[in-house]
Parts: C-alpha cells; sequence; structure tokens
C-alpha cells in the first residue's frame, strides 16, 4: 500500500472494526527490527501527518514471530506471538488490520514515528462436521452442520447438494427455505477458537433428501484467500415395511384379454421381503409363470416400492377369483393383500389393468 492510500485510511475518524494487538502502543517505544527480510517490522516517517509503511507483512494469529522479525520491546521483553485485544489503536486502519506506530518529537521539532501495517489471516478450517455417511429416515428431523475457523472469520457458509459425490462446479448453492430445508449461522466459540457455525435443518425425512451435501466456506483479504469444503453423503433408510396395497380391491377382465393384477410392496434395506408369492384362491400352490401367467418385480421411482405384477393371458370365465400377493420375510409376519378379478363376458373391448 502507497503511502498516499494510507493517509486518506487514517483520514477516516471512526471505525467499525477495529483488530488489534494485544500489546499497548507504549510498548512500542523500543520496537527494533532486523534490517533486511521479509518479515521487517519497521517505518520511516517523514511527515507529522502520517506514518509510511514500508512493507506490510500477513500472520496468523496465534503464530509464533520468526525471529528475523526480532521485535523487542523496551530492549529486553521479546514479543514471541502474535496477538490481538481489544484495545482501541489511535485511528482507523481502513482495509489494514493494525498499524503499529509510535509518535514521538525529534530534536528538530518534528515529529517522528514508525510504522507497520500488520494484517491477520488464518486459512479456513473445518472444526467439526457431522459424520457422512448420515441418516435420514421418514418423519424425523434431522440437522447437518459444518464448523469453520479462519481469520478473519468468514460470513458466509454455502451448501451445496449433489446427486453424485461429484462437485458439480456450475451448480447453485442451496436457497434457504427451499423444500423446507432452512440454513442458521451463528457465531460461537469452540477449542477456544470463534468459529462460525452453520445448520441445515431438514424438516421431516424424506427420499428425496437423499444425496451429497456440502458446505464450503471462504475467507480473504486483498491478494490472500482460502476456503475449504466438507461433504456429507445422506442416505434415507426406509420405513418398516408395512403390508402389501393394491390400488383397487376388483378388476374386471373381458374374455380373451390379458389382465394385470399389482400389488405395491414395501422393502427394506434389511433385504425385505425375501418371498413374494401370488396365490389363487386358497391353492396351496403359488402361481408360477409360464403360458397363462407371468410374474415381475418392477422398481418404482421409490427405493423403499416395488411393483409386484401378476399378467393373466387370455382370460377365460375359469380365471375369475381371488388373487392374493403374499409378503414374506425371516423374522417378519407374512402380510398380503388381494385382489378379486371378475370376467365379463361382454364383446373384448381391450385390456383392462389394474394399477
Ligand atoms: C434462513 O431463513 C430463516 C427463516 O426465515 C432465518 O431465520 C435464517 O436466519 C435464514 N438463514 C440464513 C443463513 O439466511
Ligand atoms: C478455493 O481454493 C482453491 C485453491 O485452494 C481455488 O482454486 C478455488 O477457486 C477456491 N474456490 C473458491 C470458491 O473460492
Ligand atoms: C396378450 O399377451 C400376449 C403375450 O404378450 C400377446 O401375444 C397377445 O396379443 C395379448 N392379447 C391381447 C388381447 O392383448
Ligand atoms: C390365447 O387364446 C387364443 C385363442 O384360444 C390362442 O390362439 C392363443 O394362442 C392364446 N394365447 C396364449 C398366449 O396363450
Ligand atoms: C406376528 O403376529 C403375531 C400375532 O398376530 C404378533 O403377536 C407378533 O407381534 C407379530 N410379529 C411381528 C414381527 O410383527
Amino acid at each position: 500500500m502507497k503511502n498516499q492510500n494510507f493517509e486518506q485510511d487514517t483520514r477516516l475518524s471512526s471505525s467499525q472494526l477495529f483488530l488489534l494487538f494485544s500489546l499497548s502502543l507504549a510498548l512500542f517505544e523500543d520496537v527494533s527490527s532486523a534490517p533486511t527480510t521479509k518479515c521487517e517490522i519497521k517505518a520511516s516517517c517523514s511527515a507529522p501527518a502520517g506514518c509510511q509503511i514500508t512493507k506490510e507483512i500477513t500472520v496468523n494469529p496465534g503464530a509464533k514471530i520468526p525471529t528475523n522479525c526480532a521485535i523487542t520491546v523496551r530492549g529486553t521483553e521479546k514479543i514471541l506471538t502474535w496477538q490481538q485485544a481489544k484495545q482501541r489503536i489511535v485511528r482507523n486502519t481502513g482495509p489494514l488490520d493494525l498499524v503499529l506506530h509510535e509518535v514521538g518529537e525529534s530534536n528538530n521539532g518534528k515529529y517522528v514515528c514508525q510504522c507497520t501495517a500488520v494484517h491477520f489471516t488464518r486459512a479456513v478450517d473445518l472444526l467439526r462436521g457431522s459424520s457422512s455417511p448420515n441418516i435420514i429416515s421418514k418423519d424425523k428431523k434431522l440437522e447437518l452442520e459444518c464448523v469453520f475457523s479462519a481469520w478473519p472469520l468468514p460470513a458466509v457458509v454455502n451448501w451445496y447438494k449433489d446427486k453424485q459425490p461429484v462437485i458439480d462446479r456450475a451448480r447453485l448453492p442451496m436457497m434457504n427455505g427451499t423444500k423446507g430445508i432452512y440454513q442458521s449461522l451463528e457465531k460461537i466459540w469452540l477449542n477456544e477458537k470463534e468459529a462460525i457455525r452453520s445448520v441445515l435443518r431438514f424438516p421431516s425425512g424424506s427420499e428425496e433428501h437423499e444425496g451429497f451435501y456440502t458446505c464450503i466456506s471462504a475467507n480473504g483479504i486483498q491478494g490472500w484467500s482460502s476456503n475449504i469444503s466438507y461433504m456429507v453423503q445422506l442416505i434415507f433408510i426406509c420405513p418398516l415395511p408395512q403390508a402389501p396395497t393394491t390400488s383397487s380391491s376388483v378388476v374386471s377382465a373381458s374374455k380373451l384379454s390379458n389382465v394385470s393384477l399389482t400389488c405395491l410392496i414395501d422393502s427394506d434395506e434389511s433385504g425385505c421381503p425375501d418371498d413374494l408369492y401370488w396365490y389363487k384362491n386358497n391353492d396351496r400352490v403359488p402361481l408360477a409363470s409360464s403360458n397363462k401367467y407371468n410374474i415381475v418385480v418392477k422398481p418404482t421411482h421409490s427405493k423403499c416400492k416395488q411393483e409386484f405384477i401378476l399378467t393373466i393371458f387370455n382370460v377365460t370365465e375359469e380365471d375369475k377369483g381371488k388373487y392374493s400377493c403374499h409378503w414374506m420375510c425371516e423374522y417378519e409376519n407374512t402380510t398380503k393383500a388381494s385382489i378379486v378379478l371378475k370376467v365379463s363376458t361382454g364383446s373384448t373391448t381391450g385390456n383392462l389393468y389394474s394399477s
């Protein structure tokens, strides 16, 4: 930063934010520094109005001051780490985090001062994140969180949702409140660090919430930036299987037509069901695929539900009766649902399907 800019900055008299050094300015009467090196803490001033910054530095608050900075206070006391404290420095330092300066009267009546600008930065770090994979289940609320520390502390945490674990660079962050998923942001202290905590709140679990959720936070000052992201896979757990259902309990079919009878069945993570059967009336033997019948299981849009379909070809009078689908699983009671097939003698007007 040039002298001119700095003077402009110092003219701004009030400031919303002062980021300050732990040591009072008085301690810096004796600031000395190594003459060369990158970390020079040294400056010269020619005018009483403002200090001239010779070299700005960027430091990690709490980090050790490199020996080449060689800051000595009052000749003896060494400052070993960069620290900050809630102490007001004389002037607004604008975009700079800190200006150390010392003003005094020189022999010839002119002011002298020493100053340097110290920027505090620390790359964004994830302090805590919800475990992955994480589970969401029906009608249960869920929260995912990401906690970041950094200097300066980011003001924003963005969340992204992806179907696959590949980060789609072109996607937009999730909007607050979309599909009932709300985000909150708060400043907290964690492990003695100031941190920002972002929480994603799911209203009640549903399968559409499955996916990969990534939180991203970034910070930066002019000429320096950092960011970090963290991904959580969310898996929906199917609810406990319920008995099969049918959309109609009676289906009519014309003679010589084909008819399909459909049961909607539940499946779950434990592998249920083990077996599925179609039975006609009180027959002991389940129906099997043949010229007469075709039995299939079809996926649906939901991983928790499947269609169990019995197709009867060339319907005749003898096909009428009660057909039931049986759902069986080890350690679970067998459940079933049934459909009554009626055969109409009228002309064949096409197929009738239950669905
Ligand atoms: C999201 O919306 C809720 C409710 O309107 C609000 O309380 C919350 O602060 C918002 N979160 C963010 C990050 O804007
Ligand atoms: C995050 O940092 C990487 C380098 O570490 C950079 O390439 C990328 O553009 C940054 N992303 C954002 C969103 O700032
Ligand atoms: C019934 O299904 C069979 C086998 O798919 C097909 O050949 C026949 O044309 C169908 N009959 C009617 C009336 O649709
Ligand atoms: C259906 O019945 C017709 C007439 O009886 C017969 O020609 C045809 O082969 C039958 N189709 C099947 C798939 O059994
Ligand atoms: C199976 O049915 C019996 C009798 O209706 C009931 O007591 C038992 O709790 C059921 N078991 C399961 C796993 O649902």
